[in-house]
This record gives structure tokens, sequence and C-alpha cells, in this order.
């Protein structure tokens, strides 16, 4: 996230900050608190970059990425903008723990209180609204049903990239993952006012640039006001289409339940975001690490001619079933998942009541009830200890069997964060993939077009690969554009 604070706001942010009692578990566990003033590090921390920031504290003051240090963080008081402490836990047992015992979200975290479930710091309202929700993310009962809606998009996909030569895959993927999320889980057809067998990436833009994780206008609120009012017409013409044409899926079902009109648009709100922003960010980076790994294409390519030559030959459609069978395009998925993680970390939490998470001596240090914490899940995905060269891309590595299971969840591998509460939307995003990957790549030679084939020649290592390749934008890692040849593949096509 960058800062675009005034020197004016940012003094006053940081004259607070100084104001404020440090807590006794700060001078227990390392980080800057150690070294630096509180003047010296609002400064650093509201300078630039807060990713570069944090990446650079992590590296100075955790062992191997996976210890826990004491860190400021970013939080709102209505629209005024604060700095507090946090603790960054880092240890993967004590990560477990914390995810399971401490699901409250720290209501600061944003200038508007949030009641939508992904960011609800209420736990009983949450829990309300994860069980209302979850039969619509059911793998065999309420996901396998939609894979002939995505196959139409992605057979449109492909017929209109064989007019093309070069594409933004930042653009391309952003609008279908956010079309593939209407259509099947809302069931709304044509919602950017184009038949969905014609349109492209500039019918959605406009939604696009309101639905993210982008958070621009944090500091501006009436920029964010009206943001947010675009957001509410949006989300009102696809009730309309739903109400109005009885065809609605089953997420879009179980939001149109809630009976509490507020809760109703920010359930929405955050489901549009949620559903497809994270999906898109993923599959760009696939698409960019496929385009400059000639070899892994290829395999991904063999695999998925014979996946799908099978299925053809034995004249019936792609099943949820078959979706496991992409054995080598999974472990593409997940090395991508590892290595571009989304969620570096996530929405900043707080403790529910005391515990204890432990400093470099092992001793146990008290962090009291209603202590702002966070993870770092970036640590355990890049640490030298768990990986082997944690900053290449390779598929082939070895990898345990729960991180090639459905949804890789282990102590060193959590893209979808960890139980209890974690991505609901998981399953739904690892069969849009598997879906959407194999058609393209059978189709399609990729290789990476100007300018992006200039910037790929930036060496991979620590730090580099989030500050150069990654927009400072959201607290969520996102390529910038990522421009990709397209060259049909001369085999006879089977879309
Ligand atoms: C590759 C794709 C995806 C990744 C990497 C991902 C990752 C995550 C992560 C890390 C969280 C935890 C956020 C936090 O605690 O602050 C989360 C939560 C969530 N995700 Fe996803 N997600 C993906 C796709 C989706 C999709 C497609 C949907 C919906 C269709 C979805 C719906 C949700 C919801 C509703 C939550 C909140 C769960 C709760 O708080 O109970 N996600 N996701």
């Amino acid at each position: 996230m960058r800062n675009n604070l005034n020197e004016k706001t940012k003094a006053s942010v940081i004259k607070h900050f100084v104001a404020k009692k440090i807590p006794a578990w700060v001078k227990q566990l390392p980080g800057p608190f150690q070294e630096y003033s509180k003047e010296e590090i609002g400064e650093l921390y509201l300078a630039k970059d807060v990713r570069s920031t944090l990446l650079s504290w992590t590296e100075k003051y955790m062992v191997d990425n996976k210890s826990n240090i004491a860190i400021p963080s970013i939080r709102y008081n209505g629209f005024k903008m604060c700095l507090d402490y946090q603790v960054l836990i880092g240890i993967p047992e004590e990560t477990v723990r914390f995810a399971r015992k401490h699901p409250s979200k720290d209501e600061r975290v944003l200038p508007v209180p949030q009641k939508n479930v992904v960011l609800t710091p209420d736990i009983k309202a949450w829990r309300q609204q994860r069980k209302s929700i979850i039969d619509a993310f059911l793998p065999f009962h309420s996901l396998a049903p939609l894979i002939p809606k995505i196959q139409n998009t992605v057979t449109a996909l492909v017929h209109r990239w064989q007019k093309l030569k070069v594409v933004d895959i930042k653009a391309e993927m952003h609008h279908y993952a956010l079309l593939m999320f209407i259509e099947t889980l809302l069931g709304v057809s044509d919602p950017f006012g184009v038949p969905s067998g014609q349109t492209t990436p500039k019918d959605s833009a406009i939604v696009r640039d309101h639905f993210n994780l982008e958070f621009k206008d944090l500091n501006q609120p009436k920029l964010l006001q009206k943001r947010i009012a675009f957001g509410v017409q949006f989300i009102t013409s696809l009730f309309q289409k739903a109400k109005e044409t009885n065809i609605q899926g089953h997420l879009m079902k179980r939001v149109l339940e809630i009976k509490d009109f507020e809760i109703r648009y920010a359930e929405m709100f955050a489901l549009l975001v949620a559903g497809h922003d994270t999906t898109a960010y993923t599959m760009q980076f696939l698409f960019f690490e496929l385009a400059r790994h000639p070899t892994i294409q290829q395999k991904v390519r063999d695999e998925s001619i014979r996946v799908l030559d099978r299925i053809n030959a034995s004249g019936r459609s792609i099943k949820y079933t078959d979706l496991p069978k992409f054995e080598y395009l999974t472990k593409c998925i997940t090395e991508t998942l590892r290595l571009w993680n989304v969620a570096m970390y996530v929405f900043g939490r707080v403790t529910t009541s005391d515990d204890y998470v432990s400093n470099p001596k092992g001793e146990k240090v008290l962090i009291p009830s209603g202590t702002p914490f966070n993870f770092w899940f970036y640590g355990h995905h890049h640490s030298k200890s768990l990986w082997e060269d944690p900053f290449v891309f390779n598929p082939d590595r070895e990898f345990k069997k729960q991180e090639l299971n459905k949804t890789p969840c282990t102590q060193r591998l959590h893209p979808f964060s960890l139980p209890g509460r974690d991505c609901l939307g998981k399953n739904f995003a690892m069969m849009e993939m598997r879906l959407l990957i194999p058609q393209t790549i059978r189709n399609f030679h990729l290789d990476l077009a100007e300018p992006t084939l200039k910037e790929a020649s930036v060496k991979v290592g620590s730090g580099e690969v989030y500050a150069k390749w990654c927009r400072e934008s959201g607290g969520t890692v996102q390529p910038h554009s990522i421009w990709i040849n397209i060259t049909p593949v001369r085999i006879k096509s089977h879309i």
C-alpha cells in the first residue's frame, strides 16, 4: 500500500503515535522498536510503500522468516489514520493456534465499519454469516453444476483470443474471473450489458475499478463515498436482474435472504471483491510463469491435451471429478500460490482473550486481550528452511500430499489462510483455474511481450519478487500489467 498522505497529516499521525504508551510485549519481542525511536518508525512506515518496509523489517528482525516480531500497524479512527502496535506472528505452530483461537478482525482496519463476512469483527455475526452462505461453496452439490457455464465462458475467451496477437493478461484475467463469478455463483447473465459470448475486458473496466483490493481512496472520504455509491448502484442492478428473471445462483439466493438491507449490500460488496480479485491475480502470475518457462508450459499443454482428448473421446463433457487429473497443472497452481501468494498477510485481527507468543529466547510473552496482530504468510511460503530455493518457480519441487490435495493447506503453505477463518471460495477458485488454464494452454503458445519481457529479466530474489514485480497498492500481492504474445497452437482445436 502506498501512503498518499500529505506532510501535515503524516506529522499529526506520528505525533499521536509518539504519545501512545508502548505495551510491555513490544519491549519483549524483536523489531524496529528495539532500534529506532517512535518518530523514526512513524517516518519509515509512512514514507513509502508499506510492503517494502515490512519486507525489510521481517528480513532484518525475523529468524528465517518465521519468528515473532513487534511492528507498527496502520489503523483508522473513522477517516482519521493512526498508528498502533501489532504482533506479527511468524512461528508456524503459533500461527495455526492464533488462526483458530482469535478469528476476530480488527474493526479499525478500514475507515468505514465493516459488516460483511470477510471483515466483520463481531464473531457471532461472522459465524452466522458464514453459516448462511457456506452451502453455496459445497463442491459436488453447488460447484459441480456450474461447470458447463464456466466452460462456455472459457470457450468464448478462446475464440476471442484467436483474433488477437498480444494480450494484457491482467485485464483479461480480471474480466473473466469477475464474469465467471457473477454468471455462476450469482447466476446473473450479461452483467456488463454485453452478451457474455461477446464481452471484452473493456466492458467490465469501470466495474473492476470499484470492486478490488487496491483500497485507493482510503484517505479521501469524498472519493471513497463516490466509489461506494457506484458499488451500490451496480449491486442494485444485480439484485434487480436476479429478481426480475428469477434466475438466481446459489450464492445470490443466500445473499437475497439476508433481511438487514445494510448487511445484504455489505455482503455482496465483499463477495464481489473476494470472488474474483485474488483468483485473477493468481492466474496472472501463473500465465506469467508459464510464458517465461517454455518447458513447463509445454508439460502443462501435453497434459491438457491428453486429459481433454480422453474426455472428448468418451463423448462427454468435463466433470468436477476430472479436475484432479490435471496433476501437473495443479502443481503449477500450487507453486504460484506459494511463490506469488496473494495474501502475504491478511486483514488485521485482535486477540479476544489473553494469550502468549514466544520470543527468540523461547520465553513466553503475554499478549493481552484486544492486542492487534497479523500473520506472516509470506514468510512461511519463502522460508529457506521450509523450501529449497524458495524464490525459484519450480512446480517439480517436493510438495507434501496435503499441498496438492483439493486446496493446499499445511503449516508452511496456506494461501487460502488457515482454519477457522479461511477462504470460503477456495474450491471455486481451484475449479475455475483448472477449467480455464487447460483450454487456453492447449490452444495458445505463450511468450512474454514487451515491456514485460524486459522487466522479467529482473533477478528474482528476496524482496525483489514483490518489490519490483508487484503493484504498490492494497495489502495484496498483485502484478503490474503483464503483456503476453499468444500464438495459436497448430493442432486440431477441441474447445
Ligand atoms: C486464488 C484465489 C483465492 C485466494 C488466494 C484467496 C485467499 C483468501 C484468504 C487468504 C482469505 C483470508 C483473508 C483474511 O483473513 O483477511 C480469504 C477469505 C475469503 N475468501 Fe478467498 N481467496 C481466493 C478466492 C476466493 C473466491 C473465488 C471467493 C468467492 C467466490 C472467495 C471468498 C472468500 C471469503 C468469503 C472469505 C472470508 C472468509 C471468512 O472470513 O470467513 N475467495 N481468501
